[in-house]
């Protein structure tokens, strides 16, 4: 079965970065069967969707297409049998690489709901410690809207522990961001555990 995950910051190697390898972790942690597609969103060259709704129409396939890496994005995502998308926040927001791919992704959904039934679980990576919640929301609306299912951390102790992978570079309680080698270690276990519990879900269904 394959997994895939997208790192939704133009940083490869920073927040967002840090919750897809502890997703890694968690999925590997159950089996070491999962195909693992790991994807950096700045890789690929996404041109803005223009609007000119040619997706809407039979073959329902986007002339843009033809000038930018979509095709080869289509062929790393579609087949999947999860995706979790690491974003960072952007003005509350995810980022405008990430906006280009989803507002992209509309033929997927007219050529009759491609991602249908695909197990999604959003992340997001945010600079305050409070703010995070507008980019989970904005992809748990893509995740919806492609008929994928959304799923949360159920894994760990469900007092201390949240649903959501969010991680932040502020420390909690205190006006002050981590160190440069500091990482958030409750983010990185909350990352793992719904890495787990999609490697979970996937065996579940499977059966
Ligand atoms: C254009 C821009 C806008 C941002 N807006 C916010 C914001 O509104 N709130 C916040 O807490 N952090 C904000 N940040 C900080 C990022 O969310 C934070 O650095 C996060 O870790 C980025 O993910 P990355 O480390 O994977 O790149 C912003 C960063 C950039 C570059």
């Amino acid at each position: 079965m394959k997994i895939t995950l997208i790192v939704g910051s133009p940083r490869k190697n920073r927040s967002c970065n840090f919750l897809i390898d502890n997703a890694i972790e968690g999925i590997q942690s159950v089996s070491a069967d999962f195909a693992i597609n790991k994807i950096q969103i700045s890789d690929f060259n996404i041109i803005p969707c223009n609007g000119c709704d040619i997706c809407l129409r039979p073959p329902h396939d986007c002339p843009l297409a033809e000038q930018d890496d979509t095709k080869k994005l289509e062929d790393l995502i579609l087949g999947s049998d999860a995706l979790i998308i690491a974003a960072p926040n952007y003005f509350g927001s995810l980022s405008s690489q990430l906006k280009l791919l989803i507002d992209r992704s509309r033929p997927w959904k007219m050529k009759n709901y491609l991602l249908k039934d695909v197990i999604f679980a959003p992340m997001a990576a945010t600079g305050l410690r409070n703010g995070g919640e507008g980019v989970i929301s904005d992809l748990i609306n893509f995740a919806l809207i492609q008929g994928m299912i959304i799923v949360g951390n159920t894994e760990g102790n469900p007092v201390l522990e949240g649903n959501i992978p969010i991680t932040s570079l502020q420390k909690h309680g205190l006006k002050e961001f981590l160190g440069k080698e500091e990482k958030d270690e409750l983010g990185g276990l909350i990352a793992k555990d719904l890495g787990k519990r999609v490697a979970e879900l996937l065996l579940k269904f499977k059966k």
